[in-house]
């Protein structure tokens, strides 16, 4: 209904009102009030959006109806107005907010340009601080320290994790923990989830390398606290009183802080990795206490345990299901045992895990093809000054920018007609390889300056946990048959969706049983995901 509509309808019911017999007259208020303030939204929402700004999606209901949609259909909501509208970039008006969705890839490398880097800044500080619980004054104190320039952490994750020697050192202590835990706990009697399984095995790893040996995740208490928390995520960013609507997730917050508080104060950080020390001695540095530093590990561990293990899953899926990709994969992964070595028990066959991206190229195009299908990733930057983009579009300071990957993933102009299939093969072909170092077609990890400092060290785990499982397991779906979970209540701040079912497996040990195997991280790399 357009205005002009609503206008007519005020009018008739106005004129009718005495000859309206069986409608009461608190249906005609509720009436008049209800087309009143729709008016009033309507011309509120066309006298505040420029003429220069993108063209603006109409909506049912202004303002609300972009909100509820969002809230109803998450990521799908922003990939289906590419579908519908095939704009370059649109404007969605919320309360209070204005969002530019971004479509076209000379746009994306626009806001993505250096010249523009002090125009659009990321705002993921601020989604670290709305969900850790910090109070006024730290996150005043942190603000102070870094403004816009992330924080303690990312800049430690930068600098020790992302490249060199810290990286190496932060995978071989992940797969040692792996190769002592998944031969001896991935077995259960019955059956298990496998996405369960592969979390459980992963959290263990990455915050084992990176806490040490006094992590707090080693405690199962501690583990379970963690998975509680994170449903109450979206309720701290989308609901009004978080405090009432997510009692029990905010509690179990509680429990996860106070673990690594004890875990600050009895110096469990010091045998940690680098970053975590270093982490804490700056935030020490600006005046934040053990309880307030404890609260930021809180974003330490989201990003860290939010996409991997659901990466895992995808692959692991995507593997399992196919046995072409199963004996594909297998064949290959017999190319890392390097000889025979020594071990307690007699003679064990050495794998080197560090050659995976040398020796398994249909492992690696699986993950980097799990990563582009299934993606979910939305990058976000604040308008920190009214601009034009490109030299077109007017923008509105704070006004958000949004770049949804799942949208250019999937975009049939950069991946062919078959954009919304799983192939396996898409990475082998140097065509394909050639787009995964173009951050305008490919971005799991995001792109520019905040690109995921993680992306190396979760793939090496990922692919070293995947490669100690094939070789060592079967894994049978219960039910008969691989069906594919569906996505629908993946949350939309997460990089990668979560299953909306976890898939009940039995996993036995493979039948070659009399071959030991010894996994390392020996001296190869895998540099990046290209
Ligand atoms: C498969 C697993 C992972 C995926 C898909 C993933 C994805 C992402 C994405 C999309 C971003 C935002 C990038 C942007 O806005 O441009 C990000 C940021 C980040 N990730 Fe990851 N990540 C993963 C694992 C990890 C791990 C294991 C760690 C740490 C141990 C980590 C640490 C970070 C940090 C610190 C940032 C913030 C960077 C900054 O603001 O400077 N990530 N990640
Ligand atoms: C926007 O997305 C749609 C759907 O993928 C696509 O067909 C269209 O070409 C895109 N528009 C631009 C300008 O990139
Ligand atoms: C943003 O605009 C204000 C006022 O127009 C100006 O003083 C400031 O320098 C601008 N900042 C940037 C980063 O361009
Ligand atoms: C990167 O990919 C985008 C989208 O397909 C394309 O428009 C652009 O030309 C590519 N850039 C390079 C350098 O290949
Ligand atoms: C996708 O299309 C490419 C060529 O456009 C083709 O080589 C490839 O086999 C197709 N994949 C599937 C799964 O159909």
């Amino acid at each position: 209904m357009s205005p002009t509509d609503i206008s007519t309808v005020i009018l008739w019911i106005y004129l009718h009102r005495f000859s309206l017999p069986t409608m009461s007259s608190a249906v005609i208020v509720a009436l008049v009030t209800f087309a009143t303030i729709y008016v009033i939204l309507q011309v509120l929402l066309r006298a505040t959006q420029s003429k220069s700004e993108p063209r603006l999606l109409s909506a049912a209901v202004p303002f609300l109806g972009p909100a509820v949609g969002i809230a109803r259909h998450k990521v799908n909501y922003l990939v289906n107005l590419r579908k519908c509208y095939a704009l370059p970039i649109q404007t969605l008006r919320m309360p209070f907010q204005r969002i530019y969705v971004v479509n076209a890839s000379h746009l994306i490398q626009a806001v993505q340009n250096k010249i523009n880097l002090p125009t659009f800044v990321p705002t993921l500080l601020d989604f670290g601080m709305l969900f850790s619980g910090l109070t006024k004054s730290s996150k005043a104190t942190l603000v102070q320290a870094y403004g816009i320039h992330g924080n303690g952490f990312t800049k430690s994750v930068h600098k020790h994790l992302s490249s060199g020697s810290g990286l190496q050192a932060a995978t071989r202590t992940a797969v040692d923990r792996m190769a002592a835990s998944v031969p001896n706990n991935l077995v259960t009697q019955g059956s298990v989830g496998l996405y369960d399984a592969l979390r459980h095995q992963l959290m263990l790893a990455l915050t084992g390398a990176i806490y040490g040996p006094e992590n707090p995740y080693d405690d199962p208490a501690t583990q379970a606290s963690w998975l509680e928390f994170v449903p109450g995520i979206n309720h701290l960013l989308y609901s009004p009183f978080p405090s009432l609507t997510a009692r029990k997730a905010l509690q179990a917050r509680a429990r996860v802080i106070g673990a690594f508080q004890k875990y600050f104060e009895t110096g469990g950080h010091t045998q940690a990795f680098t970053m975590i020390p270093e982490m804490f001695k700056v935030n020490m540095a600006h005046g934040l206490c053990a309880a307030e530093a404890a609260k930021l590990e809180m974003a330490t561990s989201l990003a860290m345990l939010s996409s991997g293990a659901i990466s895992a899953f995808w692959l692991m899926f995507h593997i399992v299901s196919n046995p072409d990709s199963l004996r594909q994969c297998r064949q290959e992964i017999l190319n890392l045992v390097t000889k025979e070595a020594a071990t307690a028990t007699g003679v064990a066959k050495l794998v080197d895990l560090s050659d995976i991206k040398q020796k398994c190229p249909t492992l690696i195009a699986m993950w980097q093809e799990t990563l582009r299908y299934h993606s979910t990733v939305i990058n976000i930057k604040k308008v920190q000054n009214d601009t034009t983009l490109a030299e077109q579009y007017y923008l509105k300071k704070d006004g958000i920018v949004m770049i949804p990957g799942t949208a250019v993933h999937h975009d049939t102009d950069t991946w062919g007609s078959n954009a919304s299939q799983f192939d396996q093969t898409r990475f082998l072909a140097p065509e394909g390889r050639k787009k995964l170092s173009n951050t305008t077609a490919f971005r799991p990890f995001g792109a520019g300056t905040t690109m995921c400092p993680g992306r190396h060290f979760s793939t090496n785990a990922i692919l070293s946990l995947t490669v100690m499982i094939l070789l060592q397991f079967d894994i049978e779906v219960v039910e008969g048959v691989w069906r594919m979970p569906t996505k629908k209540n993946a949350d939309m701040w997460n990089a990668m969706p979560k299953p909306d079912w976890d898939i009940p497996v039995r996993i036995t040990k493979r039948s070659d049983t009399s071959t030991e195997w010894k996994f390392v991280w020996g001296s190869g790399s895998i540099a990046d995901t290209k």
